[in-house]
């Protein structure tokens, strides 16, 4: 059967993970208002709490109960993977595939204890309109969610067109008018032939016309055989410094 979600997976990564993948390293962090758009059961704050950071996630799964995030995180990385490999268009090496398991486990893992031990930390929210001032953060972390849940057709996961290019505008936007500098990733199709998202450049151009400037930064993490195109979209708003990191 082929691959496709009707919904977006509480899935996530390791520190080291979206470290690659936002081409970051600890240094560039320290000092920021971070901010990661959706966190999921990554370990961005988990492991940012034991950097001394000034991090905080957003998500609309965070109004559930430790248990039940717990229990749906472990059954979606299960059955979300085993999907994954059984679809030839789209399975992995299974040494990959096993390793990309075990550490979304080991990361769903470091998210519970953080979730449980800084609920503060957590606030319940979604795109397109987050509950934060303009200007709140420094950096804004935008990991597998947009671009990722464009329907199979367009590159993405979903079976439907719910995720839009209106609605990656105007969510882009929204992380812009929060932070003054916005990481994205991944900027490929995550289906079908390599190539980019269909709907990375049209609001790359958007951004630029916004007066931002826009670009596409090499990631230094590969998500499973994910070689080509492997570039974070970097957005530094007009008149802001975001990271000092090129
Ligand atoms: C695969 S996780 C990404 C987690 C993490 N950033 C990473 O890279 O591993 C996708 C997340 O998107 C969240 N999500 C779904 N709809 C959303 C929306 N409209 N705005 C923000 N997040 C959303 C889901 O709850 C899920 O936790």
């Amino acid at each position: 059967m082929s691959f496709k979600l009707d919904h977006a997976v509480f899935f996530g990564r390791t520190w080291d993970e979206c470290l690659g993948m936002f081409a970051l390293k600890d240094t560039d962090l320290s000092g920021l208002r971070i901010l990661d758009c959706p966190g999921g059961p990554d370990a961005l704050v988990a492991e940012g709490i034991k950097r001394d950071l000034d991090i905080l996630a957003v998500d609309p799964q965070y109004d559930m109960s430790i248990d039940v995030l717990a229990a749906q995180g472990r059954k979606e990385i299960v059955e979300t993977m085993e999907q994954w490999q059984q679809d030839p268009g789209t399975a992995w090496d299974q040494e990959k595939a096993d390793e990309f398991k075990r550490l979304k486990l080991e990361a769903l893992n470091s998210f519970i204890s953080a979730f449980g031990e800084h609920p503060e930390r957590y606030v319940f929210g979604s795109l397109p309109e987050l509950p934060f001032e303009d200007d709140s953060f420094d950096l804004a972390l935008s990991g597998n969610f947009l671009f990722v849940y464009a329907s199979v057709e367009r590159g993405g996961l979903m079976s439907n067109d719910q995720l839009g290019l209106d609605f990656h505008l105007e969510a882009v936007r929204e992380l812009v008018r929060v932070a003054s500098e916005v990481r994205m990733f991944p900027s490929f199709a995550v289906t079908g032939p390599p190539r980019r998202q269909e709907f990375v450049e049209p609001v790359m151009e958007a951004l630029r016309s916004d007066g931002h400037q826009v670009d596409f930064v090499p990631a230094q993490w590969v998500e499973g055989e994910f070689t080509e195109f492997n570039d974070l979209i970097r957005i530094r708003k007009a008149g802001r410094s975001g990271t000092q990191s090129s």
